[in-house]
């Protein structure tokens, strides 16, 4: 596809200036933004039944909720966003939520391509994505490839993603390359998940109010600070996002050490 190159950001854009303002306005500081954020996007179900309509239209809502926090988290200055779309368990799912779990991911990928790419956005995708439709595989590849010399935040969209499946994956590839079982490290095993050169996420954030991973990075966010939101996912704001990072911020990350 021939979409025009990013503009050069030289400047920042005023919406970015305003919202940065915002931020600071509400107690937030720049300059100790978390560098990765991993987003547990949950809640799309009740959000829907809450208000009498199919799942899948909450879905749909969520996915309208993931492009303003896509783009507010690269305003903000943040490096790296990764968001859980669908987990390894979520096939458990009725049939026809699942497909069209597929066909909005797909959708959402073709028609928010040219967005991300103006916005200088580097598109990834982390999980067993060769186990999901071809058209999907090739619509994520599409993203990944037309963004991939873009230098903003790097956006990772984990699809079939499970954390226990990936260090799996990454024990396998170990073995797979005949290394002595003595020789094997925490680091070569990071170094064989799916995103080696990305830096562990500093804040997790999952909405809808559940306190617990379901199978989300599970090695990479040994030393996460995990931040619940009451509000459903259709419904998270920018300024919710403003609010976990600066609960983030309000905490003394100590990584096993006495700190003082
Ligand atoms: C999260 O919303 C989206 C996916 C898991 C794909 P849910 O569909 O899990 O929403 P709830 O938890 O049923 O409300
Ligand atoms: C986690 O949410 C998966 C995604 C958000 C894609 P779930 O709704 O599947 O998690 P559980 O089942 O409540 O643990
Ligand atoms: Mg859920």
């Amino acid at each position: 596809m021939s979409i025009p190159a990013p503009a050069p950001h030289l400047s920042m854009t005023s919406s970015a200036i305003a919202l940065r303002e915002r931020a600071r306005s509400l107690g937030v500081d720049l300059e100790n933004l978390p560098q990765h954020i991993a987003i547990i996007m949950d809640g799309n179900g009740r959000w829907a039944k809450a208000r009498g309509f199919a799942r899948l239209l909450g879905h749909r809502e969520g996915y309208r909720a993931l492009r303003g926090i896509l783009l507010a988290a690269s305003e903000l200055g943040v490096r790296y966003l990764t968001v859980y779309a669908f987990s390894v368990e979520n096939w458990r799912r009725p049939q026809d939520e699942v497909m069209g779990l597929m066909k909005l991911i797909e959708q959402a990928a073709r028609d928010e391509l040219r967005l991300m790419h103006q916005n200088n956005v580097r598109v990834n995708i982390t999980g067993r994505v060769h186990e999901v439709p071809e058209t999907l595989q090739r619509a994520l590849r599409e993203g990944m490839e037309t963004t991939s010399t873009n230098t903003g935040i790097t956006f990772t969209l984990a699809v079939n993603y499970g954390g226990r499946a990936e260090i799996t994956d990454a024990v396998k590839a170990i073995v797979r390359n005949g290394t002595p079982a003595d020789e094997i490290t925490e680091e070569m095993i990071s170094e064989n998940l799916y995103n080696p050169h990305q830096p562990d996420p500093d804040l997790m954030v999952r909405t809808a109010g559940e306190m617990r991973w379901s199978n989300f990075l599970i090695w990479q966010s040994a030393y996460t600070e995990l931040v619940v939101s009451e509000v459903s996912w259709p419904d998270f704001k920018p300024d919710h996002l403003i609010e976990a990072v600066k609960t983030y911020q309000a905490r003394v990350r100590k990584f096993g050490a006495v700190v003082e």
